[in-house]
């Protein structure tokens, strides 16, 4: 029964490793075409970010539809958000620079763009090592306050990806649009319970 009720987790947890295979297979059939540095760069990029926006997305799904069992596929999809950047940052200092540490300093304090991958690194890497349950209950409300930040990830790594846009547009402007959106209905929700807040006090003096 409870691995019946596992198994879309399960199968979850499975197919969001299919883009790490897929990468591989094409690293050992030299298939990344003629920058196969960029071509790592991109798509490790590219998933951390979706991953992200996954993250994001579930909060507003789980209110609309009242499900509750979302809370373990927003952990799933933020570890998997920690993972691709790990491996997109670790192959600008391994594959690219070759861990020579003066080149990527100076490469760091030269692109802008790079500061806004490394904060929204800094933060994914805070709530991928806090995500767990024994880290929620030491950290008590700091543990929200700081998973907050999740949105101040999204909009650093949206800045990183505008920054260093070298052609197509159309992506990253979907990403930006994707985020807006579930940034809004994120503060809306908050002004409305905010509002409902407010008026209870006044209710009940009425009555
Ligand atoms: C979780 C944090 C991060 C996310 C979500 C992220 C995401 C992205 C995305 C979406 C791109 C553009 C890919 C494309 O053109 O389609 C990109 C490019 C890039 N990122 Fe990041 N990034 C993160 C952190 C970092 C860090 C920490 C570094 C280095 C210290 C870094 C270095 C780069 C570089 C060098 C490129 C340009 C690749 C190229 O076109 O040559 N990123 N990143």
């Amino acid at each position: 029964m409870i691995l019946r009720s596992k198994t879309p987790l399960l199968f979850t947890l499975v197919s969001c490793l299919i883009p790490l295979l897929w990468l591989f297979a094409d690293i050992a059939l030299n298939n990344l075409g003629s920058n196969p540095i960029q071509a790592l760069h991109i798509r490790l990029g590219d998933w951390s970010l979706r991953f992200l926006c996954l993250t994001l997305a579930i909060t507003p799904i789980q209110m609309v539809t009242k499900w509750r069992g979302m809370a373990s596929y927003r952990q799933l999809f933020g570890l998997y958000a920690f993972l691709y950047g790990t491996l997109h940052l670790l192959t600008y200092l391994v594959v690219d620079n070759n861990l020579e540490w003066s080149l990527i300093g100076t490469d760091i304090l030269e692109s802008p763009y790079i500061w806004f991958g490394v904060l929204a690194y800094v933060i994914v890497f805070l709530l991928g090592v806090t995500t767990s349950k024994w880290s929620k209950k030491r950290l008590g409300k700091t543990w929200k306050k700081l998973h907050r930040f999740v949105y101040v990830a999204s909009v650093a790594a949206i800045i990183h990806y505008f920054w260093q846009l070298k052609g197509n547009l159309a992506e990253p402007l979907l990403y930006l649009i994707i985020i807006f959106f579930l940034l809004s209905f994120r503060v809306l929700t908050w002004v409305m319970n905010r509002q409902k807040k407010l008026n209870k006090p006044q209710n009940l003096r009425l009555m």
